[in-house]
């Protein structure tokens, strides 16, 4: 068996998704590395700025002068007060000056007094040499231990004679940071909305693409079960639309081929039928010259049967190649298995076969009295073929739910088991020497014609009940031949 539709929707879906969600993510983390590069660039900008207008409004040489022990003195507080309305002014988180030695000359921190070692100032030591040497310069963004993110700017403090005395230092806010935070969240929600859309794109476009190919798989199923009855209608020019062209012109050649065949097969039948009554009525006088030797007799009557076994199979071939046309009339179900009774007497009797009919309450239906009389024909012939010597047969039939008549064909014979089951009904399947398979294949044929079904029920153990199921009013839906096998 060939899978035509093996998983393509989920391939179709990684082929749409995969690239997709590469060059989404790359393109967010580049803008969003972009984005980081430029806000952190005009912090530091700012910074730098804040740090250099306070550097020039110290610009004194009294700052430099301040040892441990003078943070009381006016002059310290005066300019720490200058400090911390820069601080404000700048909107940075501390402003603070320090002397080419690391020790604190004047902070807005309060924890801070002159002379203290700021041993924090060991990360940015490049930074501060630049501005040593009279450079505005400002820090690489760090995250601290406590989890918060810190830029420092750093500007020169001169002195009259433009030397550089000390370094001020200012700190972003947590204010400046928020910017940098937000962007990220920013780009996840633009991710996030963007792959969603790539999925639903790729979940359409992948449904849009498989249907086609999904009722294309369908039409094949259908030819390939042998249902060449079903159109398939095609839209669209693409290539799909053209594989679709090509089953349907491929459903058309065999159904031509079918009839064909069928014609041909017909025609051989005719041809055959005709001589074979003329040689029946030529043996019919040889026997009657020959009735002197018993010898020659017994050889004419092997001729004889092994003809009438021919014309029997001719007959079957013809009535299953005869295009079946349904002419419906009313009558009654238990008088047509009367009749079936009758035909079949002789035969029954020839194998000493129990041929008995179920008494049910007779039912008027509406059907094509003869090819039903044909079909129940047929399974009662099997059902003989299949019983011992002194089996049993038995013929019913009865509507069910209102719905449906049943007409039942049930032996004790050898029954079948599932390969046999299952081939049954197919035209020319057959384990007898002189069958022609093609009993069940017109049975199930004519209740088909009818909108119902042949069931077949069987088992090697208790034999066979054939059932011809036919909906009771006539709008019956064609359901195809079904098959259970019974342990
Ligand atoms: N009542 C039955 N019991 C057992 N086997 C059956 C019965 N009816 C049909 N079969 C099996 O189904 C096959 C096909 O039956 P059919 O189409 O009537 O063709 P044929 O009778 O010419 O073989 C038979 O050869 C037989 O193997
Ligand atoms: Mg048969």
């Amino acid at each position: 068996m060939i899978v035509v539709n093996s998983g393509l929707k989920p391939k179709l879906i990684i082929a749409f998704l995969v690239p997709t969600a590469v060059a989404v993510s790359a393109s967010i983390v580049a803008s969003y590395l972009e984005a980081q590069k430029s806000l952190e660039s005009e912090l530091g900008e700012r910074l730098m700025v804040a740090a250099g207008s306070a550097a020039a409004a110290l610009s004194d040489d009294l700052v430099y002068d301040f040892a441990p022990g003078d943070q009381d003195t006016r002059m310290y507080k005066r300019t720490l007060r200058r400090l911390i309305d820069l601080k404000n002014a700048t909107h940075t988180a501390r402003l603070f000056a320090f002397s080419p030695g690391m020790k604190a000359l004047v902070d807005t921190d309060p924890n801070v007094e002159p002379g203290d070692v700021l041993y924090r100032l060991e990360r940015d030591k490049v930074e501060i040499h630049l501005a040593l040497e009279g450079k505005q310069v400002s820090s690489f963004l760090f995250r601290g231990k406590d989890g918060n993110l810190y830029k420092t700017g750093y500007a020169p403090i001169f002195n009259r004679e433009k030397k550089v005395l000390a370094v001020l230092g200012a700190d972003g806010s947590t204010a400046y940071f928020t910017a940098l935070s937000n962007l990220w969240k920013h780009m996840a929600v633009v991710g996030a909305v963007v792959s969603l859309l790539a999925v639903l794109t790729g979940l359409f476009v992948a449904s849009r693409l498989i249907r086609p190919i999904q009722n294309l798989v369908i039409a094949a199923k259908s030819i390939g079960s042998g249902d060449l009855e079903q159109r398939i209608e095609i839209k669209g020019g693409d290539e799909i639309a053209f594989l679709g062209k090509t089953l349907e012109e491929m459903r058309m050649e065999l159904l031509e081929r079918d009839r064909r065949m069928q014609m041909m097969l017909a025609g051989i039948a005719h041809e055959i039928r005709n001589p074979l009554g003329g040689m029946e009525l030529f043996l019919g006088i040889l026997g009657e010259e020959l009735e002197s030797s018993p010898e020659l007799l017994k050889h004419l009557e092997k001729v004889r049967n092994e003809l009438s076994s021919l014309s029997r199979i001719v007959n079957d071939f013809l009535g299953y190649a005869r295009p079946v046309r349904l002419s419906r009339k009313k009558f009654d179900l238990q008088e047509l298995l009367n009749e079936v009774k009758e035909l079949m007497r002789k035969e029954a009797a020839e194998k000493e076969v129990k041929l008995d009919i179920e008494k049910n309450d007779t039912s008027l239906v509406t059907a094509d009295q003869d090819l039903l009389k044909r079909a129940i024909l047929n399974l009662v012939k099997n059902a003989i073929q299949a019983v011992p010597s002194k089996g049993n047969v038995t013929l019913s039939a009865r509507l069910e739910d209102g719905e449906y008549y049943e007409i039942d064909v049930t032996d004790d014979g050898i029954g079948m088991d599932v390969t046999v089951l299952e081939k049954a009904t197919e035209a020319f399947f057959t384990t007898k020497p002189r069958g022609s398979g093609l009993g069940l294949a017109l049975a199930a044929k004519i209740a088909e014609e009818h909108g119902g079904r042949l069931i077949l029920r069987s088992s090697r153990s208790r034999g066979t009940r054939a059932t011809i199921r036919i909906p009771s009013k006539q709008s019956g839906n064609i359901d195809s031949r079904s098959l259970e096998a019974q342990e």
